[in-house]
C-alpha cells in the first residue's frame, strides 16, 4: 500500500498542504480574460504550515490570489495568514490556542470590508491583510469585540455595512453584531440559545438578520477527554430566529423546524409577509464522529411572518457544496446560485467535486460545466462585467485542480453560458490546495 493511502483524506492529493510562498508576474492566459475585470480573486484554506493537521478545518490558512488588471494576470502570490497561532506552531485544540482570541487558524473565508482585507475564522479575532496579502495583524475594534467574529460575515450591497456574529463553547454563546460602511462596531447584542450550538454561518434580508440554531453542539466534557468537541444532539432541538436588523433579542421570532444542520445557505430574502432562505441542508451532522459528513442538498425555507408558518422543500436531488450568490443581491432577491457537484453522488468532503452548477431559481433550470474526469474544481464566485450588470452579466472564477498535470488553474466561466468552453485559463506557478471560500475583489475595494 502507497503510504500516501494512510493518510486522513485532507492530508493528501490536492488537499495535502504546499510549503512555498510563491510570487510570481505575469502569468499565462488561455483565451482572453474579459478586460473589465479589474480586482483581485482571493481563496483561503487550511494548510498546515508542519504538514499535518488531526482535521480538515484545523489547519493554519493560507491564502491564494490572483490579481487581473486589463485582460492581464498580473501576480499569483499565496500567502500563510501570519498568526499568534502560526508563530507559536500551536496546535487548533490546545486550550491556549482556544482561549486566546488572537490565535486564529485564518483559514476559513477571505473578503474585503471597509477598505481591508479579512482572513477570518470563526472561533478568533479577524485578521487584516494587505491587497498584496501580506499579514498586517489582528483587530478587535479598539476593544470593544468581546466574542469571536464569524468566518461568514454578510456585506449589505445597499448600506455597505457588515452583519457578522460571534458564538463559542462558553455564554454568551451567541451575539450579533454589526460594523458600518466604515468598519466600526456599531451594533452588538446578545441573542439567547438554549446551549452551545456550533453556527458556522448565518443569513441577512433588507430587513432581517437570521440565526440557524441547530443540533450541533459543543460538548466540553467530551473535549477535556480528548473525545469529538462537537456532535450531532437531536435532543436540542432545531429553531431559526429572525430578528429585524440591528434588533435585539427581544426581537427574535423562533421558528421550530424538523433537526438538520446547515454550514452554508445560498441567500435569503423578503417576499411579502414571507423571508425565503436557500441553504445547503444536511440530514444530519457528525452523528457518529466528526467524519461523519453527509451531503448537502439545495433547500427553500419559507418564513411566513404575518401567520407563524414555517414550510421547507428540496430544490435539487443532486448534492453541492459551496453555494453563492452575486454579492449585489446579498440579503435581496436572487435569481442565479452558484456551487459546485460531484459527477456522481458521494460526500462533498472527501470525494471532490467534478462539476461547477448555475441554479436558475427563477425557472428552476440547471446550467453545469463539467471540468473532465481529472479535475477538481473548489468554490466558484460571480464578478459582475459592471456596477449595472444583469445577475448573469459576468464571470464565475474560481481554482480547478487537475489530477493528471498536479496543477492548478483560475477558470473564468461566462455566467450567461457556463456550460461552454472556459473563457479563460490562468496558469498557476503552482498546485494550489483544495480549501474553503473566497471572494473577487474590485480594484477598488482594495485602496
Ligand atoms: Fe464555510
Amino acid at each position: 500500500m502507497d503510504t500516501a493511502e494512510k493518510l486522513p483524506f485532507h492530508l493528501r492529493g490536492n488537499y495535502a498542504p504546499v510549503q512555498e510562498e510563491i510570487t510570481a508576474f505575469d502569468l499565462p492566459v488561455t483565451g482572453s480574460i474579459p478586460p473589465e475585470l479589474n480586482g483581485l480573486y482571493v481563496r483561503n484554506g487550511a494548510n498546515p504550515k508542519s504538514g499535518s493537521s488531526p482535521h480538515w478545518f484545523f489547519g493554519d490558512g493560507m491564502v491564494h490570489g490572483v490579481r487581473i488588471e486589463n485582460g492581464q494576470a498580473k501576480w499569483y502570490r499565496n500567502r500563510w495568514v501570519r498568526t499568534t497561532k502560526l508563530e507559536r506552531n500551536a496546535d487548533a485544540t490546545d486550550p491556549s490556542t482556544m482561549m486566546d482570541r488572537t490565535a486564529s487558524a485564518a483559514n476559513t473565508h477571505v473578503l474585503a470590508h471597509g477598505g481591508k482585507l479579512l482572513a477570518l475564522e470563526e472561533g478568533h479575532y479577524p485578521y487584516f491583510l494587505t491587497p498584496e496579502l501580506e499579514t498586517a495583524g489582528w483587530g478587535n475594534y479598539d476593544g470593544r469585540l468581546q466574542t469571536a467574529f464569524t468566518a461568514h460575515p454578510k456585506l449589505c450591497p445597499e448600506t455597505g455595512e457588515l452583519h457578522f456574529f460571534g458564538y463559542g463553547p462558553m455564554p454568551p454563546y451567541l451575539v450579533y453584531h454589526v460594523l458600518d460602511r466604515a468598519g466600526n462596531l456599531v451594533h452588538s447584542a446578545e441573542i439567547t440559545v438554549p446551549g452551545p450550538t456550533m453556527m458556522h454561518d448565518f443569513m441577512i434580508t433588507r430587513d432581517h438578520a437570521i440565526f440557524m440554531d441547530l443540533p450541533v453542539v459543543f460538548d466540553l466534557q467530551a473535549a477535556m477527554r480528548g473525545d469529538a468537541p462537537l456532535h450531532w444532539d437531536e435532543s436540542y432541538g432545531a429553531r431559526i430566529g429572525i430578528l429585524p436588523r440591528r434588533g435585539t433579542n427581544a426581537q427574535v421570532r423562533w421558528f421550530e423546524i424538523d433537526p438538520c444542520y446547515v454550514f452554508h445557505p445560498l441567500n435569503s430574502y423578503v417576499d411579502g409577509s414571507k423571508v425565503i432562505c436557500d441553504v445547503g441542508r444536511h440530514a444530519y451532522m457528525w452523528r457518529d464522529s466528526m467524519n461523519d459528513f453527509p451531503p448537502s442538498y439545495l433547500w427553500r425555507w419559507e418564513f411566513d411572518l404575518a401567520t407563524g408558518g414555517f414550510s421547507e422543500r428540496q430544490l435539487d436531488d443532486a448534492s453541492h457544496a459551496f453555494p453563492r450568490v452575486d454579492d449585489r443581491v446579498s440579503g435581496l432577491r436572487h435569481r442565479y446560485g452558484w456551487a459546485v457537484q460531484p459527477r456522481g453522488e458521494g460526500d462533498m468532503l472527501s470525494a471532490s467535486a467534478s462539476v461547477v452548477v448555475r441554479y436558475d431559481l427563477a425557472t428552476g433550470a440547471k446550467s453545469t460545466h463539467d471540468f473532465g474526469p481529472h479535475a477538481e474544481p473548489g468554490e466558484f464566485v460571480f464578478a459582475e462585467a459592471s456596477a449595472s450588470a444583469r445577475e448573469d452579466e459576468g464571470c464565475a472564477l474560481g481554482f480547478v485542480y487537475d489530477r493528471s498535470r498536479n496543477a492548478s488553474d483560475l477558470v473564468i466561466l461566462d455566467a450567461a453560458r457556463p456550460e461552454a468552453a472556459p473563457l479563460a485559463r490562468i496558469a498557476l506557478p503552482q498546485r494550489v490546495p483544495h480549501g474553503f471560500h473566497g471572494s473577487w475583489v474590485r480594484a477598488h475595494e482594495l485602496e
